[in-house]
């Protein structure tokens, strides 16, 4: 009984000095965030980035997937594997994005459009259809004439998976159906396909 009472005794011994710990590093010197400071000669608590400094993660090293730009011209590939599930993801942040002005389908005659935004050129005019993905992110990132910058709203693999997408809406649009694998012909007739997931749904 007497051990187990030392025991607490010298917890809460323990447990007090802590405390007073704690305190202490509260009443430390310390300058709050753009306070004045007399120490420095700017007289500024905060101190200014040193030229050159980089969040951790922020370098950008890789003009492909950060510019989409290969040895300076516009990337021909895309940065990383294009899956069903970045064709999904492209497919769902095309619809909110770009569809607005571009529309489901890429025809350029979305709702802002057609209350008197300028018409931007369809998707399925052959210069666009042979322009590489390097292009495409060029306007997502820098915007194009009319078009504001997307670079704000849309993260860097999105962008890529938008264009993956458009290039899908592309190829729906110039398809045969030999394009279409022979087991799935069948359902052609029947399903129910809106205007702009026909790229994924035949995929
Ligand atoms: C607010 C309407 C609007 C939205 C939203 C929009 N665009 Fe555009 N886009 C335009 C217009 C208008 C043009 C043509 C601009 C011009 O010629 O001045 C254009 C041009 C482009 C071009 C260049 C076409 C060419 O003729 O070379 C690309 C590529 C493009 N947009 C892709 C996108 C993508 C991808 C998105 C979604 C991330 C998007 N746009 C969202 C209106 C929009």
């Amino acid at each position: 009984m007497r051990i187990y009472f030392s025991i607490f005794v010298l917890g809460m011994a323990l447990a007090g000095s802590g405390c007073e710990l704690r305190k202490a590093m509260y009443d430390q010197p310390k300058l709050r965030p753009l306070q004045k400071s007399e120490f420095f000669s700017d007289e500024r608590a905060s101190r200014t980035l040193i030229e050159g400094t980089v969040a951790r993660n922020q370098l950008h090293e890789d003009d492909h997937l950060y510019n989409g730009l290969v040895n300076g011209e516009h990337a021909t590939t895309f940065p990383f594997p294009i899956t069903r599930e970045v064709l999904l993801r492209g497919q769902e942040r095309f619809n909110i994005y770009c569809s607005p002005c571009h529309d489901r389908a890429g025809m350029g005659n979305g709702m802002i459009v057609q209350r008197g935004f300028k018409h931007p050129v369809s998707f399925h005019d052959p210069r666009l259809q042979s322009s590489p993905p390097g292009y495409f992110y060029n306007a997502i990132k820098n915007g194009f004439g009319q078009m504001p910058s997307y670079a704000d709203q849309i993260h860097v693999n999105d962008r890529w998976a938008i264009i993956a997408y458009i290039r899908a809406l592309q190829l729906s649009q110039n398809a045969t159906l030999d394009d279409v694998p022979e087991s799935e012909r069948s359902s052609l007739d029947t399903a129910q396909i809106k205007p702009g997931q026909a790229a994924v749904a035949a995929h």
